[in-house]
C-alpha cells in the first residue's frame, strides 16, 4: 500500500510518501509485523518564524502552513502517473493547534477530491498524532531486524513531546493502557521554558542538550518531582520554577524573554558556566524522573521492550540511559531514528496504516484535545 501522509498539527509542515506491507490482523494476538519503507519525508520548519516570539504562535503557524503546503507537495515531485499509485491519504486530526490541524485537513481533502477522479479506490483516513509518535519506532532499522512483532510485548512506551508526557502499557501493538501522564507541563515544554529563562533560542530542547555537554550535571541539585510516588504520573512545573528561582537568587532575573523580536534590556548577562551547569543539571533532573518511572513500570510489567518517542526522544542522554537500563532488565529498547523523533508525516502514515488494518475510521475534523 502506498500512503501519502500530511502533518500540520504544530509548527512543521510535513508531507511523506511511504509504502506499507503486511501486518494483517492475527486474531487476538494483535497485528502481525507491518513493514514500512519511507520514499519521501519532507518537512518545512517554521522555527525561524516563531523564534522571535519564543514559542509557537497559532495564527502565524496556520498562515505558514497554508503558504507552505502547496510548495512541500510540489517538492514531492510526483509525476502524474504516480498519483494513481497512491492508495491512502492520511492526515493528522489531533491533538494539536486547531487552526493548524484544519489547514492540513482541508489541503488533504482537496487532494482527495482531485485524485479520486482517476483513482476511485483511493481512501482517506484521519490519524492521531500521538499514535504517530508511539508507532514511529516501526520506521527504525532495529525494528526491521525483528522477526516477529509478538516478541516485543508486553511493552512500556514513553511518549515525550512539547505537548505530552505519557507512559503506556502495551500488551500488543494496538491494545494499550495509559499508566500515567503529566499533571502540569509536558517535559518538552519544560525544556523550552527553562531555555527561555536562560535566554536560549526556541526550541529549547536541542539548545539545552548542546550546552549541557559543557556543564556539570551535579553542579545544581534541582528537584526530581514525583520520582518516588507510587503512581506513574509526572509533574514538571516545579522543576521549571526551581530553574527560575536558582537564576533569580544569583541575581539573574527572568528578563531576556524574546518579545516579538525585541529583547528587553539585558544589563546582566548570565555567565556561560552558569548557563552550562544549569543546562546539564536541569537535563539530568528531568531525565532521572523519566527514566525512574519508565523503568519501574517496565520491571512491574516484566516488559520485553521499552519504546521511547516524541520530540524529546531526540535527547541523547535520555536515549542512552533508557537503553542502558532496559538492557539491565533484559528488555529491548526502541527509539525512532533521528528524522522521526520530532514532528514528521511519515509517522502519520504509519499510524493511519495501523488504523486501516484495524478498520478504524476517525472523523476527519480537527480535534485539538484528542488523546490516546
Ligand atoms: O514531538 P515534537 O516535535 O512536537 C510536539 O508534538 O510537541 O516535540 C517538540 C519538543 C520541543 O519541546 C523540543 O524542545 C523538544 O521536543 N526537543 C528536545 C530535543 N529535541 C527536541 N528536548 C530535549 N532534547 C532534545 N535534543
Ligand atoms: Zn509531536
Amino acid at each position: 500500500m502506498r500512503i501519502l501522509a500530511i502533518e500540520t498539527s504544530c509548527d512543521e509542515t510535513a508531507i511523506a510518501l511511504l509504502e506499507a506491507n503486511g501486518g494483517l490482523p492475527a486474531g487476538r494476538q494483535g497485528l502481525k509485523s507491518p513493514r514500512f519503507r519511507v520514499l519521501k519525508n519532507l518537512i518545512s520548519s517554521q522555527i525561524e518564524t516563531h523564534r522571535p516570539w519564543g514559542g509557537v504562535v497559532p495564527n502565524l503557524a496556520k498562515r505558514e502552513h497554508l503558504k507552505n503546503l502547496p510548495h512541500v507537495f510540489e517538492n514531492l515531485k510526483l509525476k502524474n502517473g504516480n498519483y494513481r499509485t497512491i492508495d491512502l491519504l492520511a492526515t493528522t486530526v489531533g491533538p494539536g493547534l486547531e487552526p493548524c490541524l484544519w489547514a492540513g485537513i482541508e489541503f488533504t481533502k482537496e487532494i482527495y477530491k482531485k485524485l479520486k477522479i482517476e483513482n476511485s479506490k483511493l481512501k482517506i483516513l484521519g490519524a492521531n498524532h500521538l499514535e504517530g509518535h508511539l508507532y514511529s519506532f516501526l520506521l527504525s532499522k532495529k525494528y526491521t531486524r525483528e522477526k516477529d512483532l509478538k516478541n516485543l510485548f508486553p511493552a512500556i512506551a514513553l511518549i515525550v513531546s512539547g505537548g505530552h508526557t505519557i507512559l503506556l502499557y502495551l500488551s500488543s501493538l494496538t491494545k494499550m493502557q495509559k499508566l500515567g501522564e503529566t499533571r502540569d507541563d509536558a517535559v518538552g515544554e519544560c525544556f523550552d521554558k527553562a531555555a527561555r529563562m536562560l535566554e536560549l533560542p526556541f526550541p529549547g530542547g536541542p539548545e539545552i542538550q548542546r550546552l549541557a555537554a559543557k556543564g556539570n550535571p551535579n553542579a545544581i541539585n534541582f528537584p526530581r518531582p514525583m520520582i518516588n510516588t507510587k503512581d506513574y504520573d509526572f509533574s514538571f512545573s516545579g522543576l521549571k520554577t526551581s530553574v527560575l528561582y536558582h537564576l533569580r537568587d544569583l541575581g539573574y532575573g527572568h528578563r531576556g524573554i524574546a518579545n516579538g523580536g525585541k529583547k528587553k534590556s539585558a544589563p546582566n548577562p548570565i555567565p556561560k558556566t552558569l548557563v552550562a551547569n544549569t543546562c546539564a543539571s536541569f537535563q539530568k533532573a528531568a531525565i532521572d524522573v523519566l527514566v525512574a518511572k519508565t523503568m519501574r513500570a517496565a520491571r512491574v510489567a516484566k516488559a520485553r521492550s521499552v519504546m521511547l518517542s516524541g520530540g524529546v526522544a531526540a535527547n541523547k542522554l535520555l536515549r542512552k540511559t533508557l537503553e542502558k537500563e532496559s538492557k539491565k532488565i533484559g528488555a529491548k529498547f526502541f527509539a525512532p531514528e533521528m528524522a522521526y523523533n520530532t514532528d514528521n508525516a511519515a509517522m502519520i502514515g504509519v499510524a493511519a496504516y495501523i488504523n486501516f488494518l484495524r478498520k478504524k475510521n476517525r472523523k476527519i475534523i480537527a480535534q485539538g484535545n484528542l488523546n490516546l
